[in-house]
């Protein structure tokens, strides 16, 4: 594996894949793997030829008072986790290689961004664009990996990998999770232990819910509260959004059915967790 830092670098060396005729698979993250992005890895690694993973703490979409700074990183363990999946190369820029100067241009992301985290996190939908932007020109995948942990991040990628004519396959995978049912996620260990046992109601109450609708409930507002119930009884955590949306066009639902999103984010006192399930209202 070879650990590349600046662009011109990485993109020398996926010309050479490129004049060969090789697929390239694509895993962009924010580092401090866990088996949620080694999942993203060994399906890329299965479908392509090449497989490059990046690591990129992007300021960009951090807004003020979120957690820029203390978002956890363990680079020499990442590097040593991404060696053992195969990767073929780790690009790992600074923020001076990637923003060099204030942006004269930036993506701005104007639909899908009126709910769930885009309306609890303004701008931050603009800076995962814009990144994004930038390393697919870098990478140039044939095929890019993202998981359905960020479902509103996927919907938004594929706007941008529609909209602006990208070549490239867009690669959603499935939420890898705890054996109690916590979504996997870099922030997890910023949770405190108390906070750590709380936080498998967040699945808990989406199962509770598509549990109801099968069973015949289809007003989203009483769905909504049983969630919201559920994870005040059970944690300390405060409720930031509960929604039952169309997916993937993340629009208000006059009446379930067809494919839709429950999604929620609660923020405990160091870290904010967000989690989904998506399923078919026959
Ligand atoms: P990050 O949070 O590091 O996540 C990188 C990728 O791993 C994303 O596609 C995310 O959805 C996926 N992922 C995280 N936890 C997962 C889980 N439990 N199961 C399945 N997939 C999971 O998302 C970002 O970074 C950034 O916004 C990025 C796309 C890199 C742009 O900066």
């Amino acid at each position: 594996m070879k650990v590349i830092t600046t662009i011109q670098d990485m993109q020398n060396e996926i010309m050479k894949h490129k004049t060969l005729g090789e697929s390239i698979g694509f895993v962009p993250t924010m580092g401090f793997l866990h088996e949620g992005h080694l999942t993203l890895i060994s399906k890329a690694r299965e479908e392509n030829n090449i497989v490059v993973l990046s690591i990129f703490v992007n300021p960009l979409q951090f807004g003020p008072k979120e957690d820029y700074s203390t978002y956890p990183r363990d680079f020499d363990r990442d590097r040593a986790l991404a060696e053992a999946e195969k990767v073929d190369y780790l690009f790992y820029p600074s923020v001076e290689e990637m923003y060099p100067h204030e942006s004269s241009v930036k993506v701005v992301v104007q639909e899908r961004t009126d709910v769930l985290c885009g309306k609890s996190r303004p701008g931050h939908f603009d800076g995962v664009a814009t990144v994004i932007t930038k390393l697919f020109h870098i990478v140039m995948p044939t095929r890019a990996y993202f998981g359905k942990k960020d479902a509103q991040q996927v919907a938004v990628i594929d706007g941008l990998i529609s909209d602006f004519n990208f070549l490239i396959q867009l690669v959603p995978v499935d939420i890898v999770r705890e054996e109690d049912g916590l979504a996997k996620s870099s922030r997890n260990v910023n949770l405190l232990p108390e906070e750590r046992q709380q936080a498998p109601i967040l699945f808990r109450s989406l199962q509770k819910a598509k549990k109801a609708i099968i069973d015949g409930e289809r007003n989203p507002n009483k769905l909504v509260n049983m969630i919201k119930e559920a994870i005040s009884s059970e944690s300390d955590g405060e409720i930031d959004y509960v929604e039952i949306l169309s997916y993937p066009q993340l629009k208000v639902l006059e009446k379930l059915d067809g494919s839709i999103i429950i999604a929620i984010a609660v923020k405990f006192s160091r870290v904010r967790l967000i989690d989904n399930i998506i399923f078919q209202i026959d």
